[in-house]
């Protein structure tokens, strides 16, 4: 079986589709309150494109695509394209990443469609700070959108970003959500990443509020397989605690994790600018064959890890690039 692998023999098995730069929350460590320039429509791949680009990726041993944003439930043919994609020989996973605002109405077609994970960011829930944080009074709505999702029998995670006015009474609260639903907590630490620059005084210390969560409850380890997370099954209720610490313990030596863009630009790695362009060829007659090549060839250039862009100034100088999905 086909298998695409780097330079330093990690295989690339994971696919993360950026289907919009659009979004209708403006979170304070992702966009500026005004919104961002939005990419004039005809770059970014009609959903024709993005399931092509799709089937070539599985095709040389992609298992596992997560659909992201900017917020992917904003293209409108969205549950055509999961069921599309879903049918695809070959994925082992589909799953999507959402701010969850559009998923009650969304969460039973998404998983008649064929989805099987859905992620929701979710940084808060008191409803003022979850304001605060995203400048849009939507808790109530994404907390629908997260019942509907177990409801309708999807594998469900909630992604809180770990800033620094996170409460020691809110991760209790985030504990709890774990001890009664049969959910995943994931605690993520703040990356230097983001449109609207990267603010220190944001950054919560990972390892505090990883010992809130351990004086809260009882937690068995879970294996990591190819896992990011650092993940814990709740021993007094049905779901699991995971924690990410892309800055303070990175997993650069495991990833097995590829981009596209929402114009069609294949990245190797979040803190990277390198971006090969798949639209050019994609939309002037390129076979699938001619696009697979290029995809072999340019993996091949996946960076070995992010000190190589963020270097010894970690915390100081940073890439101005834009995160690629909520
Ligand atoms: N650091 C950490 N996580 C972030 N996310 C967005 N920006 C950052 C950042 N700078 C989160 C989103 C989403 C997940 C894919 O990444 O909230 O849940
Ligand atoms: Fe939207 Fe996600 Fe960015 Fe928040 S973090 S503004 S939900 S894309």
């Amino acid at each position: 079986m086909t298998v695409l692998h780097d330079s330093y023999a990690r295989n690339l098995t994971y696919l993360r589709i950026s289907l919009t730069d659009r979004c209708n929350f403006r979170c304070v460590y992702c966009m500026p309150p005004e919104g961002i320039k939005l990419l004039p429509r005809a770059e970014v791949l009609t959903l024709e494109e993005i399931e092509r680009l799709a089937r070539i990726f599985v095709s040389l041993g992609v298992n596992k695509i997560r659909l992201t944003g900017g917020e992917p439930l904003l293209r409108k043919r969205i549950v055509y394209l999961v069921s599309s994609l879903s049918r695809f020989d070959g994925l082992r996973e589909l799953g999507l990443t959402t701010n969850g605002s559009f998923l009650a109405d969304l969460a039973f077609p998404l998983k008649e469609a064929g989805l099987n994970t859905v992620n929701v960011s979710l940084d808060s829930l008191n409803r003022e700070r979850f304001a605060r944080i995203t400048l849009r009074d939507e808790l109530p709505e994404v907390l629908s959108g997260v019942t509907r999702a177990l409801e309708a029998g999807l594998a469900v995670k909630i992604n809180a970003v770990a800033l620094s006015d996170l409460t020691r009474d809110e991760v209790v609260h985030f504990c709890r959500l774990a001890q009664n639903y049969p959910l995943e907590v994931r605690f993520l630490e703040f990356m230097p990443l983001c449109g609207t620059g990267y603010k220190p005084e944001l950054v919560a210390p990972f390892k505090g509020i990883k010992s809130w969560v351990f004086d809260e409850m009882d937690l068995v380890p879970l294996p990591r397989d190819e896992n990011v997370a650092e993940t814990y099954q709740v021993k007094d209720g049905p779901g699991r605690i995971g924690f990410i610490a892309s800055m303070s313990e990175p997993f650069c030596g495991t990833c097995t994790r590829l981009r596209l863009t929402s114009t069609g630009g294949l990245r190797l790695c979040l803190f990277s600018p390198l971006e090969i362009d798949l639209r050019t060829p994609l939309r002037s007659g390129a076979a699938d064959d001619e696009i697979a090549d290029l995809i072999r060839k340019g993996v091949w250039k996946k960076p070995k890890g992010h000190e190589e862009y963020l270097g010894k100034t970690q915390y100081r100088e940073l890439p101005k690039i834009r995160m690629l999905g909520g």
